[in-house]
Parts: C-alpha cells; structure tokens; sequence
C-alpha cells in the first residue's frame, strides 16, 4: 500500500483529497464550432472524475481567439462559453475531485496562419506561419483576456484555474531571452521579461478573487538555447509565492526543445523531477512536477523523499482513467499502461485530429457506452493468436460474461509487440502485454500455447465466433540479386527473436520503425548499419515524438540513412542503388548480412476452416492488415463489444 499519495493536501482554499493532479492536455475534440464544451469533453473529465485523481484540468483553455492552440478546444474568451462549461462542472462534481482550467495563449506556437509573440521570431519547430510582435495595448488587453477568462470559470463553478506559463507558449515566449528581444518594459531584464506573468497573475486574482486558487505551470528548464533555465524558475519562484500563486507546476521543454516536454518511452521516467526538486527548495507553497510519472509507487515515492507535493499525470489517466482508484487499492497490475509511443495523443493533436490513445480506444467515445458492462448472451469465443489484439479481445470478452478460449501457436504469447519491445529503449511496449496476460490471468482466461488452430482444435471447442488474430510475417522482396548473394540473408523478426544472427556490417532493407528500430538493435552493440529505404521519409507511422529520440540514437550510433532508394542490384557483399535526384549510383561493398524489414503479409491460413465450423469467423490486428498497434487494439475491443 501506498503511504504518501493518498494523503490529502491544502492548495490555496481548497482541500484536495490525494497528491494525484490530471495535468492540462489539448485534447483536440469536445468542442462545437464555437469552441463551446460538448458531451465527449464532459464524458471525457466525468471518466477521469470517477477514476479518483483528486484534481484535474481542462487543458488548453484560450483566453483569446488569436492565441487559440488548436482548432477544437474550449475558449474562455467570450461569457457565452460559460453555460456548457456549467453543465459540465456540474457533471464531474459529485466525484469529489478539484475541477479546475488551465488558462493559455498560444502566442507564437498557435495553429493560426497568423500569430502574435513578444517579438517577430518565429517559433522554431512544429508550426510555421507569420509571426507579428505585440503592441503595449495589445500586451495590456490579454492580461485583462487572462482576469476574464479565469472569472469566466469561476462564474462556470470551477473551483481554481491554472496559468500556462510553460512550453514556449505567450508567456513562456515573453520570459525568454531567444524568444523576447523586445527594448520596453516586457523585454530585456529578468524583471521587465517576467512582467507579463506577475501582471496576469494578479489580474486573473482581482477579476476571480483573492480566495480563487491561482496555480502557475511554469518550465524548470526550456532545454533550448539561449532559452529559460533552471536558475530562473528558481529566481522566480519566490516572487510569485510572494504574489499569491496557490502551487507551482514545474514542467521542462519547448517546440523545438532537446528534451521534449512529452517525452516518448526513451526518455527516463520521471524525467523532470529534478527540476521541481530544485523549486521546491526555495518556496513553502506547493509545488507539483510531471513527467512520464507512469508507476504509483514511483509517484509515492517522489512525495515521501519531499521532491514534491503532487504529481501530476498526464498520458497515465488519458490510457487508464482509473489509474488513481487502482493505485489507492494497490491493484498496480490492473493499470492500463501508457507505453509512451505519443501516438494517439500528442501526435494525433498536433495534426488537428482528436485525441485519443493507442492502448486506450475508449478515449473520446467515452459518451456513447461503457464496454466493460453490458447484459450479454454468453458465447463461446475463440481467440486465434495471443499477440496484442488478440489477448485485448478475449480480455473484453470475458469480462462481458462470454466464455472464451485462446490458442496461440508458438510458445509465448505476445507476438510480434514482444519482438519491438527488445529493441533498445522500447521495453514499455512490454507493459501493455504484460497488462493483458496479467488481466487474462485474472479473468481466467487460459491461453492454449503451441497450439495452432487445427480441425480437430475447432472440432473440440465447438464456438459460436472464432476471432483470427493471426498476425503477419515478414515479406520478402523480390529484388535483383538479393537471393544470390553471399551475404546472410534474415528477416528482421528472425533477427529479433534470436532465431539469426548478423554479421557485423549489415544492410537493414526498409526505412520505417521495425527497420529502424532493427538498425538500432544492431549497431548499439557496434555493429556498422546502413538503412536503405525505398519510401521518401522514415518511420511516417511513428509520432514525431517517438521518432525524434530514435533519430537521435541513430545518429551516435552512426547509423546511415538513405531514403528515396532505387536499388539497382545486390553484390555478393553489397548492393548498387540509386537516390532519387542524384546523378550517381552508389555502390556499398564488404557487408555481410541483410535484414528484410520492409513489408508486413497478414497470416490467414486459418480461414479455411471457415467451411468445417458453424462458427463465423472474423479477422482483427494484423491478420486483418497489417498496422500499427493502435488498430490492433481498437479493433479487438470494437468486436468484443458487437458481440451480445
Ligand atoms: C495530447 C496532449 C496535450 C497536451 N496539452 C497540454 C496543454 O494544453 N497544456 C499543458 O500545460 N500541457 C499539455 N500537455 C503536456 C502534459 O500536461 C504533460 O506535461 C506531459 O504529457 C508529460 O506528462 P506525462 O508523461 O504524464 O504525460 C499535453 C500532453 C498531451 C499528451
Ligand atoms: S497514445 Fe501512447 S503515449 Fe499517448 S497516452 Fe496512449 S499509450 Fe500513452
């Protein structure tokens, strides 16, 4: 049991019942066409509101339309915002939980074509767009933007709003030298730069009132040149505790930033702890850090060693809103895992899509049912292949009351998600396995190993809906040269499950993640790695995030990447190819083994017995066609839930 998590905690007026905080996050959807909070967004917080966090926020909260982050999300910005926002306070307030919003300006990171910012310096990564300097007028009327909005949601019956100050977003830009150049009294000094944030601060305290919890999300760290540092926040704390902030959030990184501020499963857990650590020294107020805070017990633990108040969570309860009451009961295994591949979430939003979750599908269409409950006829179902999808659909068929057996044909379930999660810094992706073995485990739920679906298998079992989970294997290319070479010729799932070895300078075929992640299996040990890929980008299926910190393990480990390839021939111990828009052939000589990584095929040869069944037969994951993790899981949990 947890001794420090549940304790409850006093934030400026208000009596939070844990340390646990949902953190804001821009979730992209809920929202009508004049950014007025609808049912997904009210059903979204209820979920995340019974799940136990005692304090959460909506994220992304505009004070201004010219500073609106993204398309679909809540503006603050005009009193007609205030009646749905009601309705949905009203909805999450009987579950004990501190409702609060997170009050923001996107300033020179905005989706919008046109963008203000302290100065005429375009953000250097994510966005582009024309990006204009503010006037003084300008600067005075969005802290009075600030006052309203938070006595907007006051009037709402929030009960405390949050200051976006971090992640490079208005504020943040005004308190950075590389981002505020300006020569009046918002530029240039650490006080003249820090101006903005203190003048909000006390405009949204006058319009909301003295007694309305004011929290500050402000960067430990921009981890950007010539950006905000440590020593800053550190500087600055004590001033705004001075100024009345109810807690400080401690958070890292802007666009464009060195460590991202949602960091994928490469980066450390806990990443920016320090970072509150080192505020929480010179304050007496609360203060709160965040960062791939995944294990309760690690949350337990940041609090009992006195590095903070409270943790927040963001990516956590989007995957599992239930984590708090789950953590409280010690029930650690039944936490659907975040694996950290920021796919769903912040990818997805980035690209002005919705968020959602690839080991959560419920994310958003909370509103339209809850697929755990539900009266069902029970049936017999049996699950084909105890990879990802197929364990996620006998998960939900059982707990909906149907009677399910799973057979798997090789010794160990997991499928291929067990082989990517043995490439360096992708051992999370085992988390979620791990969830649906150990929930399998629980609901009884045997998995029937070494066994391939047979008609003497489907004879016995007799069900009434068979679900071909099958997976996919590698394909092979058929490519000049490539089955007569002398080089070692291996798919990269063979490579992967110990099946092969390479040699020590290897050809990695294909330029998307399992090839790249293959190239960095191979040559973080020191094995010499060049990946030729046929498409124009690498890894496309993979969020910006994720991709970004394997780029950056390619690159120390010398990994080279041609993209754009036409390959002509391979050699006895090469290959001869040709990159578009060069005039020139290549020719790479003294290799000793390539991996085909490049196309997936789906495994369907159980169809057939289709004929020999009364059972329908239907296909998920893979074997349907072969895709990200995402469409595994939803799809697994789409069927069990068709089935009454
Ligand atoms: C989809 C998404 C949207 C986010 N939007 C915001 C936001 O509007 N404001 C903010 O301060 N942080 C935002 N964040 C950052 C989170 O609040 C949090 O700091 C970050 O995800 C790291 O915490 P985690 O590892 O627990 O997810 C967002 C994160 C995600 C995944
Ligand atoms: S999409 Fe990936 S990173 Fe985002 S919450 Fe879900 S599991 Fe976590």
């Amino acid at each position: 049991m947890l001794s420090h998590l549940f304790n409850p905690i006093r934030i400026g007026s208000m009596d939070v019942k844990n340390r646990l905080l949902m953190s804001a996050m821009s979730i992209n959807f809920g929202v009508d066409e004049n950014c007025h909070v609808t049912d997904p967004l009210m059903e979204y917080f209820v979920e995340r509101a019974k799940g136990g966090v005692g304090m959460m926020l909506v994220g992304g909260g505009s004070v201004h339309p010219g500073g609106q982050e993204l398309p679909d999300l809540p503006q603050m910005y005009d009193d007609s915002c205030i009646p749905s926002l009601r309705t949905m306070v009203e909805r999450v307030k009987p579950y004990d939980v501190k409702f609060g919003v997170q009050l923001m300006h996107g300033g020179r990171q905005s989706y919008l074509p046109e963008k203000v910012a302290p100065s005429a310096i375009p953000a250097p990564a994510v966005v582009k767009g024309e990006v204009r300097a503010l006037e003084i007028e300008e600067i005075r009327e969005l802290v009075s933007c600030f006052g309203e909005a938070a006595r907007r949601c006051r009037e709402a019956g929030f009960d405390f709003v949050e200051i976006h100050g971090a992640h490079g977003y208005l504020i943040n830009q005004f308190m950075a030298p590389n981002s505020n150049i300006r020569m009046d009294e918002y530029g240039g000094s650490f006080e003249n730069r820090t101006r903005f944030l203190f003048e909000i601060l006390e405009a949204v305290r006058t319009k909301a009132g003295k007694d309305f919890p004011v929290g500050l999300r402000i960067n430990g760290n921009d981890y950007i040149e010539n950006g905000w540092e440590l020593k800053d926040t550190v500087r600055l704390a004590p001033g705004l505790e001075k100024a009345g902030a109810a807690y400080l959030h401690i958070s890292g990184g802007v666009y464009g930033s060195t460590e991202l501020t949602i960091p994928s499963m490469y980066t450390p857990q806990g990443c920016f702890v320090h970072l509150a650590e080192a505020v929480k020294k010179v304050v007496e107020l609360p203060v709160i850090t965040v960062g791939r805070i995944k294990d309760p017990r690690h949350a337990d633990r940041i609090i009992q060693e006195g590095k903070a108040d409270m943790v927040a969570l963001g990516r956590s309860i989007i995957a599992d809103p239930r984590y708090p009451a789950k953590a409280e009961k010690g029930e650690f295994d039944r936490i659907r895992p975040c694996v950290g591949c920021c796919l769903g979430c912040i990818h997805a939003v980035l690209a002005k899509e919705p968020g959602g979750c690839v080991v959560n599908p419920n994310v958003g269409r909370e509103y339209r049912l809850n697929r755990e409950d539900g009266q069902v006829i029970p049936r017999k179902i049996l699950v084909v292949g105890a990879g990802p999808a197929g364990m996620a659909a006998a998960r939900l068929f059982a707990l909906r009351g149907h009677d399910v057996t799973v057979c798997e044909k090789e010794e160990a379930s997991g499928g291929l998600l067990s082989l990517a999660a043995k490439a360096p810094g992708r051992g999370e992706l085992d988390d979620i396995l791990n969830f649906f073995r150990q929930e399998l485990n629980r609901l009884g739920v045997g998995i029937c190993f070494n066994t391939p679906l047979t008609a003497g298998f489907l004879k016995e079992i007799n069900p009434d809906r068979v679900i071909l989970a099958t997976g996919s294997m590698p394909d092979m290319p058929v490519i000049k040269g490539l089955f007569q070479s002398k080089m070692a010729l291996v798919t990269n799932v063979d490579l992967l499950r110990g099946k092969d070895k390479a040699g020590e300078k290897v050809i990695v075929l294909g330029g998307g993640m399992t090839g790249l992640i293959t190239a960095d299996f191979l040559a973080d040990p020191g094995k010499e790695v060049v990946v030729l890929n046929r498409k124009k980008s690498f890894a496309e299926e993979m969020s910006s995030n994720d991709r970004y910190y394997l780029r950056e393990r390619l690159k120390k480990n010398k990994v080279v990447l041609y993209k754009n390839v036409n390959i002509r021939s391979f050699s006895d111990d090469g290959v001869v190819f040709k990159v578009k828009g060069e005039s020139e052939a290549v020719t790479l000589a003294g290799f000793d083994t390539v991996v085909i990584s490049e196309k997936q095929q789906p495994v369907r040869d159980a169809k057939k017995l289709e004929k020999e069944s009364r059972a329908k037969f239907h296909f998920i994951g893979d074997a349907k066609s072969p895709r990200h993790l995402m469409y595994c899981i939803s799809e697994a949990e789409e069927i069990a839930c068709s089935i009454d």
